[in-house]
Order: structure tokens, then sequence, then C-alpha cells
């Protein structure tokens, strides 16, 4: 498998997504603002990948701190975490990445600034490699819901792209299975990404369009919706590529389960509805353009949010490296607390 995201010699190496599916293109990130342009126009993108970028993020942003005691060294480090928190608001784990720096560097203020450097980055290769095995186990564990033959819908990209291995909704997929990706405008993530990636493994995927989703359900062509997701609220509602929520009101209406997949990470259980959780708005440009070319009228008025909330009682079940969570969710959800 190709790793989405690496670390080698002193710098973040990214496969940059936004050039995929035509070229194959690595981005090296030497500095903390190299890493926020990753970020923002996702050339890293996907919840868990964000994360793991977003600790490169901070130890790209100290690397060079001439701090000679801990306060000074922890002024730089918050500005440096500050500034990568501000690249995307909507997937938790970019913070909750960020937090688990800021920690580290709490827990050892005592060292000298060398060995903290040091463990920073000990603590983002962590990240990267407690991602790895999360999704296995998350695959493990959703294989439970999907049988040989199954016909599956997803959408956006929740594969080994989004992620340090697997992916979560599509690690979960087995060989024997048949996938519909939704190209999911603006950005195409679905058509770009999801498609590449899964004809890349050999597993039979067909590209739709959004707004076919909901004549392939009528016709009886989907057995199950399988999605990833940005930030989960203790009541189980979540945020996840804009167009998601669509596919959950379809679904429901054509009683096909609906399955999101998604690490603890992603789980914010501090929010108790996802009312609470802040929605990206992007650039006008996603939707009038296409590649730079115009699609729509000049000046024409447009919005932009990139995700939408699910609420939890269109989600049948949610899988997460813990085990498989069912409604009602504000009670099976506590359980992860323990
Ligand atoms: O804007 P993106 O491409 O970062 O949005 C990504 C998604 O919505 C994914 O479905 C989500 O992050 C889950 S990735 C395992």
């Amino acid at each position: 498998m190709i790793p989405t995201i690496e670390w080698k010699n002193g710098r973040a190496r990214i496969i940059d997504q936004t050039k995929l599916p035509g070229r194959l293109v690595y981005l090296d990130c030497r500095d903390v603002k190299t890493m926020w342009y990753a970020i923002k126009r996702l050339q890293v993108r996907g919840a868990p990948a964000i994360g793991i970028a977003a600790s490169m993020g901070v130890v790209l942003g100290i690397k060079d701190s001439k701090a000679k005691n801990f306060a000074a060294f922890k002024k730089e480090l918050g500005s440096a975490i500050k500034y990568i928190g501000s690249a995307r608001p909507t997937a938790v784990n970019l913070f909750w990445a960020l937090e688990r720096m800021r920690e580290v560097a709490l827990d050892n203020s005592k060292k000298p600034v060398s060995q903290i450097k040091a463990l920073l980055l000990k603590e983002a290769l962590k990240v990267m490699n407690e991602d790895k095995v999360i999704c296995r186990e998350m695959a493990r564990r959703g294989a439970a819901l999907i049988k040989n033959g199954d016909t599956v819908l997803t959408h956006c990209n929740a594969g080994a792209l989004a992620t340090a291995d697997y992916g979560t909704a599509l690690g979960v997929l087995g060989k024997r299975i048949k996938v519909y990706a939704d190209e999911t405008r603006p950005l195409l993530q679905g058509a770009r990404l999801t498609a590449w990636e899964l004809m890349q493994h050999k597993i039979d995927v067909t590209l739709i369009c959004d707004n076919m989703a909901a004549t392939l359900m009528a016709q009886g062509k989907i057995d199950k919706v399988i999605v990833g997701a940005d930030r989960i609220a203790l009541n189980g509602d979540t945020a996840n590529k804009i167009g998601t929520y669509n596919l959950a009101v379809l679904a429901d209406y054509h009683k096909i389960p609906f399955y999101v997949v998604a690490p603890l990470s992603s789980f914010d259980l501090a929010l108790k509805s996802g009312k609470e959780i802040p929605i990206e708005e992007r650039s006008r440009e996603e939707v009038t353009e296409l590649y730079g070319t115009a699609i729509a009228p000049k000046g024409v008025k447009v919005y932009n949010p990139a995700f939408d909330v699910t609420p939890n009682k269109l989600i049948t079940a949610i899988v997460n490296e813990k085990g498989i969570f069912r409604q009602p969710f504000d009670k099976t959800l506590k359980r992860l607390y323990r």
C-alpha cells in the first residue's frame, strides 16, 4: 500500500491528493506553513489523515525553536498549535491530535527543549502508527456488517487516502463486494479518490453522480450505505462530507442500513448533539469552477458548506475500534467514556 502520509528525513511526505487520479505526486512539507496549506487545500484530507498531518505540523512548527527554557518553548508550541488548528474546523481529529502534542510537552516540561522536541516527533509517529492498528481493528469489527456479494454505496473518500492504512468505511469492505461510489461534489473525492483507490485494490467499483443514489436504491441495487465521519457527537449525530445526510434520508426511506465507521479520534463526546459541530464553509470557486473553468455565471450567489450532520436516528450502527454501537447512541456511546 502506498502511504498517504509518512515522516522522512525531517519532513512530512504526503500524497498530494489534489493531483489524483491524473498524477501520483508527493508533497514534502518541510515547514509548518506548507503543512497548513496542505491541510487547507485538501492536499492531505480525510479526518484521520488530517490528525496525523496536524501532529507532524506541530513538529515542523517547533523544529527550529531556539527557546532556552520551557516557558519560551511553550509559547512557540502554543502558536504552532493555534496556527495548525485554524486550517480546518470540522474534523475533530485535528484538534484531538493537537491536544495530544500539547500534553506531551506539558508532561515533560522539566526536560531540556531538545528532548521535548524529540518526544513530540515520537508522539506524531505514534499518532500515525496507532491509526494503522485502529484501521485494521475497525475493519475486523466492521466486517460483521458486510456479507460476501453485498453491494455498498459510499460517499466521499473514507479509504486509505484518508488514513495511514486501510481506511475507515472502505476498510471494512471485503473483496467480494460491489461498491457504488458517489462522485461527491464539489471536490469530487468519490470520483477522483475512492474510485481510484478501489480500482488499485481490484474492488468492483462503479461511479455515480450524487443525484443518482435514490434511483439506485429504488431499483434495489444497494444493500448497505457505509460512510466515514469527521465528528460524532455524544448522541451519535455525525458530521461527514456534504451529501451524507441526503444518503441517510434516502436509505431510511428505502429501508437500507446506514453505517458510519470512524475511529475514537473522530468522536467529540463533549458535544451533546450535532448542532454544536462547527461546519466548514469553503470558497465559492469550488462550486462555480471546475479545474479553473467557470461552470456557473459570474457573480452568482453561492453557498458551500463542506459537511453536513446526519441525525442519529437515521444511523443504523456506528463502528469504531472498540466495537459496533447501535441505538440509542446517547446510552451506548457513553460506554466509551469508561
Ligand atoms: O473534505 P474532506 O475530503 O477532508 O472530507 C472527508 C470526509 O468527509 C470523510 O468522509 C471523513 O473525513 C472520513 S475519512 C476516514
